[in-house]
């Protein structure tokens, strides 16, 4: 049986302040048992997350990592470095990154690799524009995106890996996959990866990200394949990232 996952990506927004008041009533209002919760925040948070967050049943993590362990890339952050402020997971290849920082999927499937082996969780998002969605090219893209991750991982390695399917026309619109769109694409993630091992593809944990809400979670997460949500804007809201996290209980 796979464990909901609920996971919270803030993007570039917060502040020390607001942060405390956000992070202070996820952690008042938290009542899951059979779920799990994060919060992917920007990385000049993460020690507030660490000091505040340690102890309590939320984890905590970033939303992009270097491909490189270490050395002169300015402005890069290390992966050993998420692993300092107790990360658990890191985004790897949100399509926000894919568009605005030409990621490639091979860049994606390096900071995968560097993620694994500082003991993060990536979570490798994957997902199609509209344009492609339009075209009839969803399954191409979003499976040529995890085969790149797929080719340099070993097999055990899958067992540590989240995937996260984000149809890039439903972030931030309002306009949601609809249950029966999601599952179909989740349906096909797995498939994909249960040809390379099924018992990892049986435990694998794959998230839908794109306008979920309090409103619309239940129906997403009642799908067979759909293990949880990667929540950007009803992430910024206490009583709105609750209402999700408690809907995949
Ligand atoms: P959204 O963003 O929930 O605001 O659509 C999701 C994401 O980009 O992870």
């Amino acid at each position: 049986m796979r464990r909901k996952l609920v996971i919270g990506n803030w993007k570039m927004n917060g502040s020390l302040a607001g942060n405390s008041v956000l992070l202070s009533g996820i952690v008042e209002g938290y009542a899951a048992r059979n779920a799990d919760c994060a919060v992917c925040v920007p990385a000049p948070y993460l020690a507030q997350c660490q000091t505040m967050l340690k102890g309590t049943p939320l984890s905590w993590g970033a939303q992009d990592v270097s491909a490189y362990a270490a050395g002169a890339y300015t402005g890069e952050v290390a992966a050993s470095m998420l692993q300092d402020f107790g990360c658990r997971y890191v985004l790897c290849g949100h399509s926000e990154r894919r568009a605005y920082h030409q990621e490639s999927s091979e860049l994606v499937a390096q900071k995968v690799l560097a993620a694994l082996n500082a003991g993060l969780t990536p979570v490798v998002c994957v997902g199609e524009t509209l344009e492609q969605r339009e075209a009839g090219q969803s399954a191409l893209v979003v499976c040529a995106q995890l085969q790149a991750v797929l080719d340099v991982l070993e097999t055990p390695a899958l067992e540590r890996i989240v995937l996260a399917y984000e149809p890039v026309w439903a972030i931030g619109t309002g306009k949601t996959a609809t249950p029966a769109i999601a599952q179909e694409i989740h349906a096909l993630l797995r498939k994909q990866v249960a040809k390379r091992n099924a018992d990892a593809a049986a435990q694998l944990q794959i998230l839908y990200g794109g306008s979920m809400k309090p409103d619309n979670a239940r129906d997403l997460l009642a799908q067979p394949d759909i293990d949880g949500g990667l929540i950007g804007g009803a992430a910024l809201k206490a009583a709105d990232f609750l209402g999700i996290v408690h809907a995949a209980e």
